[in-house]
């Protein structure tokens, strides 16, 4: 397979909206090929010829680099300058043309200008909305959150309520926290190695990075860090299902031990499947197992799916794989359609918070309650969860595929649609049995060299050295077609210059 950029053509014209629901998802991102060209002619190889892929730079990145923070973090990988951008594909500012994985690192389910999130948009301003409203209701609101219970399985409905936090998802984390140390008169929180929750000082606090928390004195002490089950790379030097049996066993025991040294804790918080940790997702009979520990010894589970929520992994909520109810439920990135909108959703039982306990200004995003509405409705009813199980069986496949012939690909992993691709280093000689020690420099490379090809894609996990695929949800086979090639093209040609 050859990277074929003409196939993925540039962006066609605007669809009628209202055709969309009538269309589906494919045609209503049907490109035109009488575009295929980017910024001039393409080498045989597809690629649009230099000095654009080797440069990546240009005016917008220097005056931003001159005026934006230090912490600033993804141009300094995909020193990209993008000016528009329509379902799987943006242009930059010089006019090239990417397939995008990262997809506002998860947070657009359906894609860039998504039609029916756009008329979405479109109706609710003609509407004049106001666009902030606090914590009032609106109409807006009331939909909203009655497409989010919908999509919830019953018991939500019946036995949950909602607080609408401030736009991050960092925010429900905190709110989320705070939630379970009141209700329970509890100080601690029991969290997982290799877990990203945002990077406030409480999210950071229950999260697993150890650099960005170095120059912070106050950080919370009362965290509890505990191992996250892994196949690849396991805590316990095992793997597999006693792997994952070790690891629930050490947490019962840091529970009951009245000599751990760890108090019981207010509350437990987990993600399904670890994203930015390295995309890590947890056996769902360890998960079974985790929910009945803490329900026995009455800890609230705080199932983080700012990431996994709404369909990415092949369920609507990454808990249902493992059947399992969360007591306490964090939601962000795709609930709001690619606007910010975050949420907790809790069991109604801790609802112990006095009024104005968590208040904040941006909590009534009216345009963010449209796009999050629609976008909601729209996974259900093209049942896009079922693609990205589909879809995401296909590329971990193809990766797979891939990985047999390079020596640097140490594992490939994930759930639905959310991928990575463990770099390693082959070469290295490592402990017997262990897998060969990440390479996070080789894992840049091929980041560049996919960038070079027209491919998006982010780092995560330790030291940065796997590669991450979340593309939208809508993606279709060519484009997994064309993400497979372009990633193991770029891996071959990363590796080659060792
Ligand atoms: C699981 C998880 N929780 C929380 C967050 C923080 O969300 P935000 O960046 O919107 O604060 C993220 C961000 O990637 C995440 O993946």
């Amino acid at each position: 397979m050859s990277h074929d950029l003409s196939r993925d053509g540039a962006a066609g014209p605007q669809q009628t909206t209202s055709l969309v629901t009538q269309i589906g998802v494919e045609a209503a991102f049907a490109t035109d090929s009488s575009k295929a060209s980017v910024n001039g002619s393409l080498l045989d190889d597809g690629l649009v010829p230099a000095p654009f892929h080797q440069n990546f730079g240009n005016v917008f990145l220097d005056r931003q680099a001159a005026i934006e923070s230090n912490a600033r973090t993804y141009p300094r990988r995909i020193p990209l300058a993008i000016k528009s951008a329509r379902g799987m594909r943006v242009t930059d500012v010089e006019g090239r043309e990417y397939i995008d994985c990262l997809a506002g690192a998860g947070a657009l389910a359906l894609g860039h200008n998504h039609p029916v999130v756009v008329e979405a948009i479109r109706n609710a301003l003609s509407e004049e909305i106001p666009f902030q409203t606090l914590d009032l209701p609106t109409p807006f609101k009331d939909r909203f959150i009655r497409d989010l219970f919908d999509s919830l399985p019953d018991r939500f409905a019946k036995n949950y309520k909602i607080q609408f936090c401030g736009p991050s998802g960092a925010d429900a984390v905190e709110a989320a926290l705070k939630l379970v140390k009141t209700a329970s008169g509890r100080r601690g929180i029991v969290a997982f190695h290799g877990a990203y929750h945002g990077m406030t000082h409480g999210a950071l606090s229950v999260s697993g990075e150890s650099v960005p928390k170095l120059a912070l004195a106050g950080l919370s002490a009362e965290v509890q860090f505990l191992p996250y089950p892994s196949a690849y790379r396991c805590p316990f030097g095992v793997g597999g299902v006693e792997g994952a049996d070790l690891g629930a066993r050490y947490i019962e025991t840091v529970l009951d031990d009245p000599n751990s040294g760890v108090l019981l804790p207010a509350g437990m918080i987990l993600e399904v499947v670890q994203g930015e940790g390295g995309v890590n997702p947890a056996p769902d009979d360890w998960l079974r197992k985790v929910r009945s520990i803490t329900k026995r010894r009455g800890i609230p589970l705080i199932v983080d799916e700012v990431q996994t929520g709404l369909g990415r992994t092949g369920r609507l909520y990454a808990f249902e794989h493992a059947a399992i109810t969360p007591d306490v439920l964090v939601l962000s990135k795709a609930i709001g359609g690619g606007l910010p909108l975050s949420v907790v959703i809790y069991h109604q039982d801790l609802d112990e918070w006095k009024p104005g306990a968590h208040a904040g200004t941006f909590r009534g995003n009216q345009l963010a309650f449209a796009a999050g509405a629609v976008t909601i409705r729209h996974v259900r009813e093209c049942r896009l969860e079922r693609r990205a199980f589909e879809r995401g069986r296909l590329l971990q496949s193809m990766l797979e595929g891939g990985a047999a012939e390079l020596r640097s690909i140490g594992d490939v992993r994930g759930r639905g649609l959310l991928i990575g691709a463990e770099i390693v280093d082959k070469d290295a000689v490592g402990t017997a049995g262990e897998p060969p020690p990440p390479s996070p420099k080789l894992a840049r490379d091929i980041q560049r060299e996919c960038l070079r090809r027209g491919l998006i894609v982010e780092l995560g996990g330790r030291s940065g050295s796997v590669v991450r695929f979340l593309p939208p949800l809508i993606v279709d086979e060519a484009d997994i077609d064309a993400i497979a090639d372009r990633f193991l093209d770029a891996a071959r040609s990363a590796e080659a210059v060792l």
